[in-house]
């Protein structure tokens, strides 16, 4: 097969271990900065799992705040308020530490407090014009790979809408996963921001935009999710199976921030700003349906899929093995109590129309490997409503 011209860039320094957050100070120091605005969230705060951070960032002497306003969908509002906070003390760089929310929380500030104008202004790719102030990313749950990737997701109340701003200048200049950090995360959380992450590998293996680069990447990251996450669900003090999983994350968020994503993420956006569902749950309920609409169009890529996931798919034909993937997904959601069908998340047909115009809004259903017209998204959406994969 000939391979289609691609760019492939990702700056990011990624410092992995167990323990490695208690040298975050001098990993900071690296980036020539004397101080920090820390931008979390009150759970991530009262758990305890900023003191090893704090500590070593204090004794790099470095001057640092923390700015815990960070909720679920993070607004407009929110992000507004951290560049105030920012501007009054002037600080140098800007910490995400939690799930994706304070990661692209703390990327939307850093690129707000050295770009005009308001974020809203910034909604599609490449429109920021200059560099943010330097970006570190230390993630809690292993799911949203924003500590490597080129995006934030904002959610703009007033008209219930999540938009993205894609830039390379997004990605952060450090990340930093430590799986001590992620071995108390509740077991709702485990499987929500552990299935977004394969949700994000599986977009984007299949990608109209995916390059043998990105494809690498998102493989990886399916086979280690199939062995990882629902020991990390079951088990979730094993240091082992979190490794595994911050490091798939990881290495999904490469794969997306290089080939975007496809139809899950098109429509779980306008989920997250209808009904405020969690992103991961809306995906994973979704995965199976957009998987089955797309199977024609991707169905050696689905077997592929299959075996990574586990599956022996010898003496199956393409198509029986390309199945296979989306069964082994609908076994990982019933294993981790996610709902078959989005009815039981509270989502309400009522909004179809709002929920399928904006689905098209999105840049990712261009990229989807299946050409999918607004009436596509309708059937997908009144499928996954009903729990039926029968076609
Ligand atoms: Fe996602």
């Amino acid at each position: 097969m000939s391979i289609l011209p691609f760019t492939y860039f990702m700056p990011t320094r990624v410092e992995c271990g167990n323990g490695i957050s208690t040298k975050t100070g001098e990993l900071v120091k690296d980036l020539g900065v004397s101080s920090v605005l820390i931008v979390t969230d009150k759970g991530v705060r009262g758990a305890g799992i900023l003191e090893g951070i704090v500590a070593s960032i204090n004794a790099a002497d470095l001057k640092y705040e923390i700015y815990d306003e960070v909720e679920p969908n993070p607004s407009v509002e929110t992000i507004q308020q951290g560049i105030e906070y920012l501007k009054q003390h002037n600080f140098e760089s800007v910490m995400g530490i939690g799930g994706g929310s304070s990661i692209d929380t703390a990327k939307a500030i850093a690129a707000m407090s050295t770009n005009p104008g308001h974020i809203l202004e910034y909604e599609g790719v490449g429109k920021l014009k200059n560099s943010p102030l330097p970006i570190i990313a230390i993630p809690t749950t292993a799911g949203t790979g924003s500590e490597a990737t080129n995006s934030t997701v904002v959610t703009n109340k007033e008209t219930s809408f999540k938009l993205g701003v894609l830039s390379p200048l997004l990605f952060p200049n450090l990340a930093i996963l430590d799986s001590s950090l992620t071995l108390h995360l509740p077991q709702g959380i485990t499987a929500a921001t552990g299935m977004d992450a394969l949700t994000h590998a599986i977009e984007s293996y299949t990608s109209k935009a995916a390059s043998p680069i990105s494809q690498g990447f998102a493989m990886q990251a399916i086979k280690m999710i199939g062995k990882n996450l629902t020991r990390s669900y079951f088990v979730g003090t094993d240091v082992e199976s979190r490794e595994n999983m911050l490091v798939a994350s990881l290495l999904a968020g490469v794969a997306f921030s290089q080939s975007r994503l496809g139809n899950v993420h098109a429509i779980s956006h306008t989920f997250g700003g209808v009904f405020n569902i969690p992103h991961g749950i809306a995906n994973a309920a979704l995965l199976p349906f957009v998987m089955k609409f797309n199977l024609p169009a991707c169905t050696e890529q689905y077997r592929e899929i299959a075996i990574a996931l586990g599956n022996d798919v010898s003496g199956l034909s393409t198509m029986q093995a390309a199945n296979k993937a989306i069964d082994s997904v609908v076994e990982m959601n019933c294993a981790m109590n996610i709902p078959l069908n989005i009815k039981e998340l509270g989502v309400s047909l009522d909004a179809l129309p709002k929920l399928v115009e904006d689905s098209m809004r999105s840049g990712n259903v261009f990229v989807n490997p299946r050409l999918t017209m607004a009436s596509d998204i309708q059937t997908i959406i009144e499928k996954a409503y009903a729990g039926d994969l029968s076609s």
